[in-house]
Formats: structure tokens, C-alpha cells, sequence
């Protein structure tokens, strides 16, 4: 059996917390879809598409094993995305208690939706602090946030600013 998973998420942008959980996941399951999902709750700070190209870029510089895609979807529910790939599974990354309770609603809530499984991953310990709203606030007010993102996401952020 062909399993396929999901890994949802704003993703604006991908930080190393987020790498950790694609990494390990990609070694579970035989396909994981790496889905950049637009929060409407959230404030954006880059455009879904440069998101994209960053999760990408950030992967292949990895060089992960395991058979990884990364897309977006913006034209309804996540699990109608799950279902037209095939996918039967979510993975979150878990943090904290504040991550269970955020993620739990949810993950019944696609359950019913679409009979959808929700795994959580616990981060390296490393990781556990990184979110990126963190990375967008400490950018935003010319902090340094190398510590927390990949190569490509520091590279886009440096050119930005530069600009
Ligand atoms: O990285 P985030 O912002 O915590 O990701 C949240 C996200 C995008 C995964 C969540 O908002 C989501 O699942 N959105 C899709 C809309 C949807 O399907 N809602 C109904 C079931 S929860």
C-alpha cells in the first residue's frame, strides 16, 4: 500500500522546525506533500508562491530521501486537497501544550470530514522554540534570524532587504 501524507501549513517562511518534522516524516511515509495552506487568522508576510519556491529550494538543499512534493492549495477545504492526491494522513508538528490544543480541533475535524488521520511529530529539542511568527517578528525589526531558517530562506530575506 501506497502511503501518502500531507504536511499543511503556512509556511511563511519555512524554518528549520519545520524541515525536522518534512525530514522525519519523509521517512515514514512513501509520498509526503508538503502543502503551503493560506491562514486567514495570520498577517502574511510573503506570497504563497515565494513559500513555494522556499520549501522547495530548502529541501533540496537537504537532500532528504524519501519522495517529497511541494504545491499549495487554495481552493477549498485541506482535505479535499487529500483526497484528490490520495493522501490519508496529516502531520503536524507539536511543540507545546498551546500546538495540542490549536491542532486538536482540527485534526477531529478532518477525521470527519473526510475519515483524514492526523499524526503529531514532536520536534528535535533544538526546534522547539522556532515558529515563524517568531522569524517574521525578529525580521521585521532587523534581527537576525539565521538560527532559525534554512540557507534559502536567509538568502531571500538578505536580497529583500537589500532591495
Ligand atoms: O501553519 P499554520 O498557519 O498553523 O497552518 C494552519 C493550516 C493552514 C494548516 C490550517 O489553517 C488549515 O488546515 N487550513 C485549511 C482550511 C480547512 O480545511 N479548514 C477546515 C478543517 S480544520
Amino acid at each position: 500500500m501506497n502511503r501518502i501524507a500531507v504536511v499543511p501549513g503556512s509556511f511563511d517562511p519555512i524554518t528549520l522546525g519545520h524541515l525536522d518534522i518534512i525530514e522525519r516524516a519523509a521517512g515514514i511515509f512513501d509520498e509526503l506533500h508538503v502543502l503551503v495552506v493560506h491562514n486567514p487568522g495570520k498577517t502574511a508576510l510573503l506570497p504563497i508562491a515565494q513559500r513555494v519556491t522556499l520549501i522547495q529550494e530548502a529541501v533540496a538543499d537537504a537532500k532528504f530521501e524519501g519522495n517529497i512534493h511541494v504545491t499549495s492549495w487554495s481552493v477549498g477545504l485541506l482535505v479535499d486537497y487529500c483526497t484528490e492526491v490520495g493522501a490519508s494522513v496529516l502531520v503536524k508538528g507539536i511543540r507545546s501544550q498551546v500546538d495540542v490544543a490549536y491542532e486538536t480541533p482540527m485534526a477531529i475535524v478532518n477525521r470527519d470530514l473526510a475519515g483524514v488521520e492526523t499524526v503529531f511529530m514532536l520536534p528535535s529539542p533544538g526546534h522547539a522554540h522556532v515558529s515563524s511568527s517568531l522569524v517574521r517578528q525578529v525580521d521585521s525589526l532587523g534581527g537576525d534570524v539565521g538560527p532559525y531558517v534554512p540557507d534559502a530562506v536567509k538568502r531571500y530575506l538578505r536580497d529583500s532587504r537589500a532591495e
